[in-house]
């Protein structure tokens, strides 16, 4: 495995294999084991967006497995602010490096950075593009909490326009063969792109604007917050603010089975009495980024 910038990149197989490695490292991803298999190498971690878990997940998969990180959150102390380029902070940071982390507002800026790098690119967001790392996250819990990829209903509700995270999980979750419902305000509906690859293979539910119109058959509730920082123009986001809210109630009206699932940071999209529901996975969901990407790095940096 070398660049890691888009789920068209990983095969079914491939991404199971990942997820087989990240079982393994759940221990040592809760420090009860040791494990040092990237003993004296380092992660380039280079963030031009805000980021929480992302980055502070790569870090503790880098510092569980025994290597070193470098890197910035935010241009602000950087030559970025000099008017250096994303081409030569590239170039920089990959000479220092041993794999680079790259998120960024722009869409398209981790496979632009590949044409720069020395090192491994991993994507970890790209504007309104691709999350592939979130992904397989995602995919991790989905397997951990259901017992399966496949033949699930999964429901994305939110902003399918401008989430990044769900235009990679609609595309890696057609590999494996479910069901996949739409749920968005109006103006906020998934790209054309990706709902025809959802119907070209057989996989597209039902679209519509409401949870409600979908709850009854839900196996995974997939929330999203409105992405506000995309928006163009702000009178925009205050057309569709608050839009939608998962409450109690209407998590009730699932199947006892369902689970609720979000990339985080939510805002107010999920009622705080969510938080304490069985169905409630997207804490477990967070935490599972750091075995996950501790499987990542062992592959990308470690060649395993
Ligand atoms: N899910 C996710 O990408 O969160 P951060 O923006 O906090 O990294």
């Amino acid at each position: 495995m070398r660049h890691v910038i888009s789920v068209h990149d990983l095969s079914a197989e491939r991404i199971v294999d990942v997820l087989d490695r990240a079982e393994g490292m759940l221990a040592t991803a809760r420090g009860e084991a040791v494990n040092d298999c990237l003993k004296g190498k380092v992660l380039g971690s280079i963030f031009f967006e805000p980021s929480t878990r992302t980055r502070l997940s790569f870090e503790t998969a880098m510092n569980r497995l025994g290597g070193g990180v470098i890197g910035f959150a935010g241009t602000e102390a950087t030559s970025v602010v000099k008017g250096e380029t994303l081409a030569d902070t590239i170039r920089m940071v990959s000479g220092y490096a041993d794999a680079v982390v790259l998120r960024h507002p722009q869409e398209g800026a981790a496979k632009l950075a590949t044409q720069f790098s020395e090192k491994p690119i991993i994507n970890a967001g790209d504007g309104a593009g691709q999350h592939p790392t979130q992904t397989l996250l995602d995919l991790f819990t989905i397997r951990q909490q259901m017992g399966r990829l496949v033949d699930l209903n999964i429901s994305l509700v939110g902003d399918l326009r401008y989430g990044r995270t769900v235009h990679s999980l609609a595309y890696a979750l057609s590999k494996f063969g479910n069901t996949i419902n739409l749920v968005s305000p109006e103006g906020l509906e998934m790209p054309g792109e990706v709902v025809e690859h959802l119907e070209g293979s057989g996989q597209f539910g039902i679209a519509c604007h409401t949870p409600e119109d979908v709850i009854s058959n839900t196996d995974i509730l997939y929330v999203t917050r409105i992405q506000k920082e995309r928006f163009p123009d702000p009178v925009e986001y205050t057309k569709v603010a608050g839009k939608y809210l998962i409450d109690p109630e209407l998590v009730s009206k699932g199947p006892d089975h369902m689970i609720v699932m979000h990339p985080l940071p939510k805002i107010n999209e999920i009622a705080a009495e969510v938080d304490s529901m069985p169905q409630a996975k997207y804490y477990v969901q967070a935490f599972n980024g750091v075995p996950v990407r501790m499987a990542l790095l062992e592959m990308v940096i470690g060649g395993r």
